[in-house]
């Protein structure tokens, strides 16, 4: 695993971009797995910058989401269509509709996790995903215990992740008790990934991983199965490790 420690989360922001970007500019029709949560939304404000001032051209870009809540609809402020729209899509000029996203609302959700695998195949795989990290480990939402051998299916999230992500909406009740999510064998078919943990309630998370064990119990050790995994952290969420 390549490693690069940032001072501070705006530099790992401008580090995370610069990958992207670098990926976009060797190939245009590049396909990007992308992630929410409050960690890559300082890498989406600078993709923003970056489009803006030149940088970078997403005309024939693919992107492959990783997540979805299930039972939200995509205008639901809380889903992850919604947040992908705001903070990414309607920023720079990617073409909606080579934006894939798991829908959470599909009448038949294992048929719907079948069509993303497919998608996957199809589209992708990723030539380069990103990723969050959750405080159990936990990568898209596989959760604590999910095969290693996984694809698109749909994930009962625990209550921690729950109360990790109850700040995005009114209270706790709101959030939903599942997703749709790739699997980590879904995810490890990108040919590159770039892993990114900022904060302090992270270190513990990052200690983990980077003992370089291969364990279900902790979904982003499969991560040290891949060869080409870049982890882009900043020091609060390093400096146990
Ligand atoms: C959610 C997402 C993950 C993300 C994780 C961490 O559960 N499904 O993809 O990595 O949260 O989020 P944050 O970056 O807000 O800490």
């Amino acid at each position: 695993m390549n490693i690069i420690v940032t001072k501070d989360y705006k530099e790992l922001s401008k580090k995370a971009c610069e990958y992207i970007e670098e990926q976009v500019k060797g190939k245009p029709n590049s396909v990007l797995g992308l992630a929410t949560g409050s960690t890559p939304l300082g890498t989406y404000q600078e993709l923003e910058e970056g489009y803006r001032s030149g940088s970078a051209d997403y005309q024939d870009v693919y992107s492959l989401n990783l997540d979805e809540y299930v039972g939200l609809d995509k205008i639901d402020p809380q889903s992850y269509h919604f947040f992908m729209n705001k903070h990414l899509f309607h920023s720079i000029n990617i073409d909606p509709d080579h934006t894939y996203i798991p829908n959470g609302k599909a009448s038949d959700l294992a048929y719907e996790c079948e069509r993303y695998e497919q998608l996957i195949e199809e589209i992708g795989p990723p030539d380069l995903q990103l990723l969050g990290i959750g405080q159990n480990g936990h990568i898209g939402f596989n959760e604590p215990g999910t095969s290693f051998d996984s694809e698109t299916h749909i994930i009962d999230l625990s209550a921690s992740t729950r109360e990790a992500n109850a700040r995005f909406f009114n209270s706790i009740e709101e959030v939903p008790h599942q997703a749709v999510t790739m699997g980590i064998k879904s995810i490890l078919k990108s040919k590159k990934i770039v892993l990114l943990a900022s904060g302090e309630e992270k270190a513990e998370a990052i200690k983990r991983l980077l003992r370089g064990e291969q364990d279900e119990s902790f979904p982003a050790s499969a991560l040290n199965k891949h060869d080409h995994v870049t982890l882009i952290v900043d020091e609060p969420a390093y400096k146990q490790a």
